[in-house]
């Protein structure tokens, strides 16, 4: 990763570091000595941090990652559960946030997210992995459901992104086992798209980001609203949904899918089958 970037290119927060390249923006935990736990500012920041990139021109796709030894060793134990016990008011606040940010923000954010993960990656990190739209991990990360094994299970948004993406016996296997696995079984379960040995990590996502930045930014956001709107959607709803996002889609672009999209492709300009224009 290129780090010589313009000091207007970078934005500063306390616990997260941002790049922006090219339309990527590389969004890394950045507490290494703490294995990027996520403490009471980590949640702050991250709130900041997407709510700024959400309006920012020159961040189309959002590359979650971690500095250091980890992608992120979940919730700041000490931070959250320890110190905030006899603040239950700052306590409710900081879970609020906690919840949010990768519970519902992330899910529906309107942009593409990828999670490359390397490291560690345990318990409250399991709810980022599942917020993001793509996970590409190291093929030698640890992933685990640590909770259990302090004697506690996956709370918060936890158990609800094993539930989302995990299968049954998978999420009760390492939920109540508290094992640890690597990230070549993590694709293997489909808890992530890709694992690939840990030199490749950063060049395979942006790989993948970069394909990202080529896609009309108005149809990726439709993809994701569309998908995950439905999985809790009775059918005529569903429906219903798409029509009016289609519609949504082509109001925004002027109808550009069909006179440069489908229009190029019966010009015999390109083949959408393999590609987007310019690839086939
Ligand atoms: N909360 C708070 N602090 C944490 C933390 C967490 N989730 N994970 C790591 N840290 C801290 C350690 O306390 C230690 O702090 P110190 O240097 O002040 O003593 C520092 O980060 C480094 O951790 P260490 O255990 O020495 O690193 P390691 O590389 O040997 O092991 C882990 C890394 C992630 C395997 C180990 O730290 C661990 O098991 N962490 C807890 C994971 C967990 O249960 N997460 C909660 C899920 S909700």
């Amino acid at each position: 990763m290129d780090r010589t970037l313009k000091k207007d290119q970078r934005m500063t927060y306390e616990t997260v570091l941002v790049e922006k390249k090219d339309g990527i923006a590389t969004v890394r935990f950045n507490r290494p000595d703490k294995r990027n736990a996520m403490s009471p500012q980590l949640h702050k920041d991250m709130t900041k941090v997407l709510e700024d990139l959400r309006y920012d021109d020159e961040a189309r796709v959002l590359v979650l990652a971690g500095v250091g030894k980890a992608f992120c060793a979940g919730m700041d134990l000490k931070q959250f559960f320890i110190e905030l016990n006899d603040d239950r008011k700052e306590y409710d606040r900081i879970l609020r946030l906690a919840l949010e940010w990768r519970g519902r923000t992330l899910r529906f954010y309107p942009k593409p997210t990828i999670a490359m993960i390397h490291g560690f990656c345990f318990g409250g990190a399991f709810s980022i992995v599942e917020g993001c739209d793509l996970a590409i991990s190291a093929e030698d990360t640890t992933f685990g459901l640590s909770e259990i094994n302090f004697g506690m299970f996956p709370g918060g948004t936890v158990s609800k992104s094993m539930a989302n993406l995990m299968r049954p016996r998978d999420a009760l296997w390492y939920g109540m086992l508290g094992r640890t696995f690597d990230g070549k079984k993590a694709e293997q379960m489909g808890f992530i798209n890709l694992a690939v040995p840990a030199a490749q990590l950063e060049a395979e996502t942006m790989k993948v980001a970069a394909e990202l930045v080529t896609k009309d930014p108005i149809a990726l956001r439709c993809v994701k609203e569309a998908y995950r709107f439905s999985l809790e959607m009775p059918w005529d709803a569903a429906m219903a949904l798409s029509g009016a996002k289609e519609s949504e889609v082509a109001y925004l672009q002027n109808d550009a899918w069909k006179t440069g999209g489908i229009g190029d492709f019966l010009k015999g300009k390109y083949k959408p089958g393999l590609g987007g224009p310019g690839k086939s």
